[in-house]
């Protein structure tokens, strides 16, 4: 049931990163190997002014990978009763976050990229963006 899930099934991921002294790196990403679902849509945030928030809202079903491809920015984790927060700040990891988990983005960098991979396709019906109804959504996990 994906509206038991907890912050603690959400981790940091370490990317394979091919190092060139003199050419730079470059990280991959594969369906169903780093991570543990297709993916199936790919956005980014950016441009986002200092001091702005973004997210603010939980996912039915959707699994995402969000990942700092530039600069930096916190991601705030929350199943109802635990938060935990992860600093971003390095493009060869990414923080896997599994369904029915409230998350809200702050402290972006000027320059910053926000790189999500998305396990389905943009769907409103999947989005819980309320947070009274969110904690709703939690309790009848517990039922
Ligand atoms: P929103 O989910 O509110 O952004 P965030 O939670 O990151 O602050 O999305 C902003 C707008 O973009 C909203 O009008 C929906 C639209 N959108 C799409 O059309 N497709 C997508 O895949 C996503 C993520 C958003």
């Amino acid at each position: 049931m994906n509206s038991a899930n907890s912050v603690y099934e959400c981790s940091i991921i370490e990317l394979d990163k091919h190092h060139s002294d003199r050419k730079g790196n470059l990280s991959v990403v594969q369906s169903n190997s780093v991570v543990p679902f297709d993916i199936k849509r790919i956005y980014y945030l950016y441009d986002v002014p200092g001091g702005e928030s973004r997210g603010g809202h939980a996912h039915k079903k959707l699994y995402q990978l969000i990942i700092a491809a530039s600069g930096s920015f916190s991601v705030t984790l929350d199943d109802g009763k635990i938060k935990r927060t992860f600093f971003l700040n390095h493009p060869y990891q990414g923080l896997y976050i599994v369904p029915g988990i409230w998350r809200t983005l702050d402290d972006f960098s000027s320059g910053a990229v926000c790189l999500v991979l998305a396990s389905g396709k943009y769907d409103e019906t999947d989005y819980i963006r309320d947070y009274d109804n969110f904690i709703q959504y939690k309790k009848t996990a517990r039922i």
